[in-house]
């Protein structure tokens, strides 16, 4: 495993993906295979050794730059996906071609030259669960995707395990919760929040606020998938969790309380039509057979470290 290609690393989770790994490993050499949509910014990559990462700015829908690259290979890490919820409620299309085209082209190319897959997904491809359940999803749990974005998540999981079925394909998958932390772009709710309180405006709550997200550290995140890569079983799926539920008033009101600000100082805006109610995980499979223990489980602490990261990283998010 000493050449990797990650799709999609200049992104949030694939960007710490990325350095995780170089800490980590000192054998391994990166290629970068990435659009460089307005979700990412080659920036992202700055600093890290030329010798060992190698940014190519393409489509994963180009069979023949992804052939190329997988060809020169020992495994493939696919984090690349349109993944904002709202985009895919306003132009869908994209979300067809870059998670389903994009996640078919990868495949064939793999299947070609044999070589060892890491599909990256969400909890999002289950649907939601009430409010007020203790049920979690699972491995087993059936898929139920609510948008177009967890409807091509949900997609892409299927080809992949359709080919690991009828090629013999050697691919995991993993199946991971909302994550948090640096590099987010600010679309999303957790940066939405902490960089319009930083540039003076009033952060924003869709409907209620009373939507239950399983939060995740994006480190706790990353350092699953390479354990699923070094231990995992080619052809299994794991769920990632850290049992990090909360609802999205009670994460805003804790960002309020942090920044110094009052508790009533947000708007409430109209709810995202069919937002999803909650997501929780049931990761005992990756805790038992892997032995994966999460590192960051005090969510306020992630949270002031992450509201610290956007204060003193400006740039990343101004001007985007
Ligand atoms: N963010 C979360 O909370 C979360 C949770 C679970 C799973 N995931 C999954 O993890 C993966 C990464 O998510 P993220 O939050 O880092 O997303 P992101 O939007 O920050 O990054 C996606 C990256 O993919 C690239 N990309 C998009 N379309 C591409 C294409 N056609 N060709 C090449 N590159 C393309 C973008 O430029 C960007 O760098 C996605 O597959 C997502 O579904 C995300």
């Amino acid at each position: 495993m000493r050449r990797l290609l990650i799709t999609g690393g200049a992104g949030f989770i694939g960007t710490n993906f990325v350095r995780y790994v170089l800490g980590i490993d000192h054998s391994v050499e990166i290629t970068v295979l990435d659009l460089l949509t307005y979700a990412s910014q080659k920036e992202n990559l700055q600093g890290l050794p030329v010798s060992r990462v190698r940014l190519v700015v393409g489509d994963i829908c180009d069979a023949q730059l992804v052939d190329e690259l997988v060809k020169e290979t020992d495994v493939v890490v696919h984090f690349a996906a349109e993944t904002h919820v709202d985009n895919s409620l306003k132009q869908p299309g994209i979300f067809v071609s870059s998670n389903l085209v994009g996640t078919f082209t990868i495949l064939e190319a793999c299947r070609k030259y044999n070589k060892r897959l890491h599909h990256v997904s969400t909890d999002e491809v289950f649907g939601d669960l009430p409010i007020d359940s203790t049920e979690r999803f699972n491995e087993e749990s059936p898929y139920q995707p609510s948008s177009p974005y967890s409807a091509t998540k949900a997609g892409a999981d299927f080809l992949v395990r359709a080919w690991i079925r009828s090629f013999g394909l050697m691919a995991t998958l993993s199946i991971c919760s909302n994550n948090y932390g640096p590099y987010q772009h600010q679309e999303k709710f957790i940066p939405q929040q902490i960089t319009r309180i930083l540039s003076g405006q009033k952060p924003v709550l869709y409907g209620n606020g009373k939507n239950v997200r399983d939060w995740i550290h994006v480190e706790d995140h990353v350092r699953a998938i390479w354990l699923i890569l070094k231990k995992g079983r080619p052809s299994d799926s794991y769920v990632v969790g850290v049992n990090g539920e909360h609802s999205n008033r009670w994460v805003l009101a804790q960002i309020l309380r942090i920044m110094g600000k009052a508790s009533d100082d947000y708007e409430e805006v109209a709810d995202r039509p069919g937002h999803d109610l909650r997501y929780a995980l049931d990761s005992s499979k990756i805790t038992d057979a892997l032995g994966f223990e999460p590192k960051n489980t005090e969510f306020v602490k992630g949270l002031t470290q992450t509201i610290e990261w956007y204060d003193q990283h400006r740039a990343f998010w101004q001007n985007r």
